[in-house]
């Protein structure tokens, strides 16, 4: 079944089942309220990358909250996620932060990109930009674009449409979160072919560092 919004918003006025926070807890009261979300991000998280709907599962919980914030206050601009957020109480949001940050939910499939476009996209994520002052991204977001703590959200395995439409935003001012600035900046710098390019390559990266094997253990 297609998810439409308009069933998805009817879903934000029914109370919910149970669900999990992220220290395993059962919430069997309201805030239970994540299948308002299911329709969109899925049921564990995961998102759809097809649609450009962002990933939820492991990302950092304090990161979650303040994007759940920055909607309601309207310093991230998105129609769907504005009336989504303004419903849910202060509890609620760190609750479902809480809940997503916790889920460990295997990457989606998606059509693998031209290996030369990751290529292109993973030298900037290493070196950046030098000729126009882009610093790397993986300075702040992490080698892996894994797991950079509360400021730096990870970037591994969100969709690349999602990641395009991110940069877009702070082009266009439609995201003041983040209370430095430093991405609108970044964005600003890059080119449509960049934002192509490193969308992809953050895209193929696997969602979590691989287990360590035997002889990496201390
Ligand atoms: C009708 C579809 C829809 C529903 C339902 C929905 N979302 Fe979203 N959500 C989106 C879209 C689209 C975006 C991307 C917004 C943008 O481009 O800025 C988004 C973005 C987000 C983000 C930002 C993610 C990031 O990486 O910065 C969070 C957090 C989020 N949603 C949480 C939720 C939660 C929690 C619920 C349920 C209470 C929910 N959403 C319900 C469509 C939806
Ligand atoms: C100086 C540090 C810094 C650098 C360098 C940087 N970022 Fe970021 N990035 C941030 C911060 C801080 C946020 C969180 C912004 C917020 O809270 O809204 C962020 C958020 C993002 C997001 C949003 C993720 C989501 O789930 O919505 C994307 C996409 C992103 N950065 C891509 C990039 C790319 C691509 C580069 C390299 C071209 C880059 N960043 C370089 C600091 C940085």
């Amino acid at each position: 079944m297609r998810p439409v919004i308009g069933g998805a918003l009817l879903l934000l006025g029914v109370s919910s089942l149970p669900v999990l926070a992220g220290n395993g807890e059962v919430i069997t009261k309201p805030p239970g309220r994540a299948t308002t979300c299911t329709p969109c991000h899925g049921r564990n998280g995961e998102g759809q990358p097809a649609r450009g709907i962002p990933r939820l599962a492991g990302l950092n919980a304090e990161y979650l909250e303040r994007q759940l914030d920055g909607f309601n206050n309207g310093a991230r601009k998105n129609r769907v996620m504005l009336m989504i957020a303004s419903d849910l109480s202060n509890d609620e949001r760190k609750a479902l932060a809480n809940y997503y940050a916790g889920m460990t939910t295997p990457k989606p499939e998606t059509a693998p990109a031209d290996q030369a476009v990751i290529a292109a996209g993973a030298k900037i994520a290493a070196t950046g930009d030098p000729s126009n002052d882009l610093p790397g991204c993986g300075q702040c977001h992490g080698a892996a674009g894994l797991d950079a703590g509360a400021n730096f959200p990870r970037l591994a395995g969100q969709s690349a449409l999602y990641i395009e439409k991110a940069l877009r935003s702070w082009k266009a001012g439609d995201r003041k979160v983040d209370p430095m600035g430093v991405m609108a900046n970044v964005a600003n710098k890059l080119t449509d072919d960049q934002i192509k390019s490193v969308a992809a390559y953050y895209e193929s990266l696997p969602v979590a560092a691989p287990a360590p094997t035997p002889e990496s253990r201390p």
